[in-house]
């Protein structure tokens, strides 16, 4: 038989109900607390980004391979302007962009294979100025007249139809738009043909030059190289080749 508490022993309503306030916040704090702690636990995956933090460990190498600072510093970007990333691939550059085309611009994030990984940087950055574009290989389908800049990065040695694309891209830039163009080269594969140096994921910027005056455009900047090749964790190219950047403005 269980003996009962004798009143005087029981405890009274209010530490009752105390009690169960005091238990409940323990309840909620224990649910929270196992939230936090598998929210970091899920290791970073770059191999298959979702998260900004995915997205961070994939971008890792942009500054030291790229120089995406001064990448983007030469397309000129005020707040307000509407550009483009053309080639965008997982929109690494688009995301940059986004920030400094602000949230009354609009940013252009185009590519003749819009990946899962762009849509999924929009979504986990939340991007709401950036409109991801599928192009053609002859057309990136961009608004006329319009555009204060173009970004093409590792993108142009991968045009098919260069003429096409860059008559595409200056009718797209307003007069005084800028287009900047990064891609690799390396100084012993200069002497080869075209076709060749595209086989290698390279482009001579002497050639890329002609073609872009030739277009219309009036190139105002060429650094070569703009960031010399060095082995090391991060760097896509596993080969010596430097990248280039040239920058064309669409005449007034
Ligand atoms: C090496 S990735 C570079 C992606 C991005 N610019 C970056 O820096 O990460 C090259 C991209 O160019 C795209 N591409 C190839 N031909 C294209 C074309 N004619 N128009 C637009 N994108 C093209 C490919 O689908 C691919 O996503």
């Amino acid at each position: 038989m269980i003996p009962s508490l004798s009143p005087s022993l029981r405890p009274s309503k209010r530490t009752r109900c105390n009690l169960v306030l005091v238990i409940r916040g323990l309840i909620a704090l224990a649910a929270i607390s196992s939230t936090l702690s598998s929210q970091e636990s899920r290791p970073v995956n770059a191999g298959n980004p979702s998260t900004i933090e995915d997205f961070r460990a994939v971008d890792a190498s942009r500054e030291p391979y790229q120089r995406a600072t001064d990448v983007v510093a030469a397309l000129g970007v005020s707040r307000g302007d509407w550009v483009a990333d053309v080639g965008a691939g997982a929109g690494y550059y688009s995301l940059r962009l986004a920030d400094l085309a602000g949230a009354e611009g609009r940013v252009f994030a185009e590519d003749i294979s819009t990946s899962g990984w762009l849509n999924a940087r929009v979504k986990a950055f939340n991007l709401h100025n950036v409109e991801v574009v599928k192009g053609e290989v002859d057309d990136p389908k961009l608004p006329a007249d319009r555009l204060a800049a173009v970004l093409i990065v590792d993108s142009y040695h991968h045009f098919t139809n260069y003429t096409a694309m860059l008559d595409k891209i200056r009718h797209a830039l307003k007069p005084g738009g800028r287009l900047v163009i990064a891609d690799y080269s390396f100084i012993e594969h200069r002497s080869q043909a075209r076709a060749d140096q595209l086989k290698l994921h390279e482009i001579d910027s002497a050639l890329v030059r002609a073609e872009v005056e030739q277009a219309g455009l009036q190139v105002v900047r060429c650094e070569d190289p703009f960031v010399k090749w060095r082995p090391g964790v991060g760097n896509t190219r596993a080969s010596a080749t430097d990248l280039w950047l040239m920058v064309a403005v669409r005449p007034q």
